[in-house]
């Protein structure tokens, strides 16, 4: 193993492919800044009971997948394997929810982690960006996540995603149609984990991915057909609110989600272009969520899109981000005095909020000009020993290779004038 390898599983974003990771979190929080959602941001680990009791611990993400650790105090802490449970317990910290003012409307960004087994698109450290709103139950409130969801998609320039609708009924219906589709696969020729899977979270068995699972639950019974009829209307209004906004979905009775907090609504974004690991995004509405860590009632809803798989599904789709150049000035001096003279220029280009950089180093014209076109800047400002003499420097105009002597005092501000 090399000493500079990262562990398994996680992998570094360094430039020039990070700067499209920075671009897409940016474009995913937007529509939510612009949407009244504030910002969060709550510790890497928690307590592990928080997860256990929020996430469910019946499900993979619980049992199998996160990193816990003892404290030298005896603590029992996990890594975040996701967002949802820390984020409402910090709002129930902070009473947030007693501020009067429901929905509280909060969105984050950050790292998760899952002991999973990498392979492309599954990572054992990744980044999501959420957005949850708490305390209010209303499909308007359903629709919005999922409308902003896909204005973040498509600002990216992404066409290639579906959205997968479902409803996972609510504590009335769902418990007995858990108990049908139970008495159901009982009665089915399947493996000891999988007979133990029915006991502790059936809806999950529907997900198998295995032909000879599958062909045997052609007519297990459907949720739709049981979900009482509040569910069942406030399916329908979700579904009509995003169909009136304009945004294509899809049905899928199938979609169960690998977190147990849902209840009702339950989405999930997926690119077809990422192969096995293709969900770019999920989430739903989690009505019994507070209950479950102790708090008092608060039906919520709320998504995580995945940023490093966001990322992927640029890629297969080819599109490239429009990421502008990071420094508008490069400064190349030639010899000692020149060197304290262009930075103090470069100084005063920054402060006058000019993104500008500078060839350290003290090297030859040949290899700055190299540095001054790799930083894409549109001018570069040249000076040696004869243009300081003069009183000037050269300012290039890096597009049209035009090149101009410019008085050393006014060349700040020349280039403000020039770049607007
Ligand atoms: P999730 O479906 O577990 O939901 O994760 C959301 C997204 O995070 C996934 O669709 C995927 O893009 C990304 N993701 C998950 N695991 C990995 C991994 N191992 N490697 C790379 N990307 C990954 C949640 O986490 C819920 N908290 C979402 C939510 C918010 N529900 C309600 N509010």
């Amino acid at each position: 193993m090399s000493t500079f390898q990262a562990p398994k599983g996680t992998y570094d974003l360094t430039p020039p492919r990070s700067a499209t990771f920075l671009a897409v979190r940016e474009a995913i929080s937007a529509p939510l800044r612009d949407s009244g959602y504030g910002y969060i941001e709550t510790p890497g680990f928690e307590n592990v009971e928080l997860f256990a009791r929020g996430v469910g611990e019946s499900t993979d993400i619980v049992t199998k997948e996160m990193y816990t650790l003892t404290t030298k105090g005896g603590s029992q802490l996990a890594l975040r394997p996701e967002g949802t449970a820390s984020v409402l317990r910090a709002a129930l910290e902070a009473n947030l929810h007693k501020a009067g003012n429901l929905p509280v409307k909060l969105w984050y960004s950050g790292s998760y982690y899952r002991y999973e087994r990498p392979q492309a698109g599954r990572y054992r450290h990744f980044s999501q960006v959420g957005a949850e709103a708490i305390g209010t139950e209303d499909p308007v409130l359903d629709a919005e996540l999922i409308i902003l969801a896909d204005q973040a998609y498509r600002s990216l320039g992404l066409r290639q995603f579906r959205i997968l609708l479902n409803s996972l009924g609510d504590k009335e219906c769902r418990p007995v149609y858990r108990e049908a589709l139970q008495t159901f696969l009982r009665d089915l020729d399947l493996d000891e984990e999988t007979r133990r899977r029915i006991e502790i979270n059936p809806l999950r068995v529907l997900d198998d991915k295995r032909a000879d699972v599958q062909k045997q639950l052609t007519d297990a019974p459907k949720l739709r057909d049981y979900l009482c009829d509040a569910c069942k209307a406030y399916h329908e209004e979700v579904r009509a609110l995003i169909t009136a906004a304009g945004v294509v979905f899809e049905d899928d009775e199938k979609l169960v989600r690998g977190l147990d907090y849902y209840t009702r609504t339950t989405f999930e974004f997926v690119h077809d272009g990422l192969g096995s690991q293709s969900a770019v995004g999920g989430g739903g509405r989690y009505d019994g969520l507070s209950e479950m860590i102790g708090g008092p009632e608060l039906p919520s809803v709320g998504w995580a899109l995945g940023v490093d798989r966001t990322v992927l599904a640029l890629e297969a789709e080819g599109v490239e981000l429009d990421l502008p150049a990071t420094t508008s000035v490069y400064a190349v001096p030639l010899g000692e005095e020149a060197r304290r003279v262009l930075f103090g220029v470069v100084t005063e280009l920054r402060r006058a909020g000019i993104a500008a950089d500078f060839a350290f180093g003290g090297r030859g014209l040949k290899g700055a000009m190299k540095s001054a076109n790799r930083s894409g800047a549109r001018y570069t400002l040249v000076a040696g020993e004869r243009d300081l003499a003069e009183g000037v420097v050269q300012l290039k105009d890096m597009e049209s290779g035009e090149q101009t002597a410019v008085p050393l005092t006014e060349a700040a501000a020349e280039l403000a004038k020039r770049l607007g």
